[in-house]
């Protein structure tokens, strides 16, 4: 196959990007996700302080415009994301309490009752876990609010959208020997051992020399799926150039496609110029829209070689 869409699809997984609503205007952008992507994620559009700018006075103009688009070239989507500590609204990040969690929870049933049936998967809540070497959750206004506002988050997105598969989505998950991984694959395996609605986990992916792509990636995905979940690469970029850059995403492609249950991949934005890196050369497409030798190396896995 010619496209990366058109390549995932032959194993039955997707192929997805982030998108930004103020570029569907670009039309080398939109071009390309067009032809190359069967997955779309709001790279902004659809957190807390986009979608609910007032209490309790929702907005979705931007999130719309992405939405409408992914349907009418059919193409599925991604929510994300229903509950973070970051980029909340200003009148959430002072909130405490039984008033904080009654807010996280209807602002999930609002918006994932607005998108029930158009959704494939929801990042439900993102970035809840610490980083270092404790292996426990991160401290936020969500988090003192009690332990189980995220499984208070996941019934919530169930009951409003029973269709939509429910994700937990983190970073510097990808190392199996990372006390965050550990951490996180406590949880998932303690919601499945009580029956708290989860269906799949989202690896972020953000790699760079500092963070680099683990040996161990493989191992890290095949024990989540192990649990009972799906799971997604849900954020990939790679900081770097030419072949080494392009062997690290043929890591990463193969990681994925070696786990029966890794559904896709999705890219953090379509050209370098598009990332939300300040500086450096991440993604798949160079600044002209022109494929990269990365860009090669995930079609060439994808289609089996
Ligand atoms: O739209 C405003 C613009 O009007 C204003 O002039 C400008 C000045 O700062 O800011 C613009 O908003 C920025 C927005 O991106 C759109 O470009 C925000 O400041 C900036 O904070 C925001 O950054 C986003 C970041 O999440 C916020 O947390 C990035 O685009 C987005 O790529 C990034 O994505 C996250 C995932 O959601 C979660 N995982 C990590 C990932 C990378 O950080």
């Amino acid at each position: 196959a010619s496209t990366l869409a058109a390549a995932a699809q032959q194993s039955g997984r997707y192929f997805g990007t982030a998108v930004a609503a103020n570029k569907l205007s670009d039309s080398t952008y939109v071009g390309i996700l067009n032809r190359e992507f069967d997955m779309v994620t709001a790279e902004n559009e659809m957190k807390m302080d986009a979608t609910e700018p007032n209490q309790g006075q929702f907005s979705y103009g931007n999130a719309d415009r992405i939405v409408n688009h992914a349907r009418n070239q059919g193409k599925r989507v991604r929510g994300h994301a229903l509950a973070w500590h970051s980029q909340q609204p200003g009148w959430m990040q002072n909130m405490s309490g039984a008033a904080l969690r009654n807010a996280m929870l209807n602002h999930v049933t609002q918006v994932a009752s607005y998108y029930r049936g158009k959704i494939y998967a929801w990042d439900v809540v993102n970035e809840a876990f610490a980083d270092g070497s404790s292996g426990g959750r991160r401290d936020s206004n969500l988090q003192r609010t009690g332990n189980d506002w995220i499984e208070a988050a996941f019934r919530a997105a169930r009951a409003a959208d029973p269709g939509a598969k429910l994700c937990y989505n983190d970073y510097n998950t990808d190392n199996w020997s990372h006390a965050k991984t550990q951490g996180v694959y406590r949880m998932v395996q303690d919601f499945k051992s009580r029956g708290v609605p989860i269906d799949c986990v989202g690896f972020q992916a953000h790699f760079n020399s500092g963070n680099p792509v683990p040996s161990n990636y493989h191992t890290t995905l095949q024990n989540f799926a192990n649990l009972g979940v799906d799971v997604q690469i849900t954020e990939l970029d790679i900081e770097g150039s030419g072949s080494s850059q392009a062997q690290q995403y043929q890591g990463v492609t193969q990681a994925c496609l070696a786990v029966s249950r890794c559904t896709g991949i999705t890219v953090w934005g379509i050209r370098d110029s598009d990332s939300w890196r300040a500086s450096g050369t991440p993604l798949l497409f160079d600044g002209n829209g022109n494929k990269k030798a990365a860009y090669t190396s995930v079609l060439n896995v994808l289609n089996g070689g």
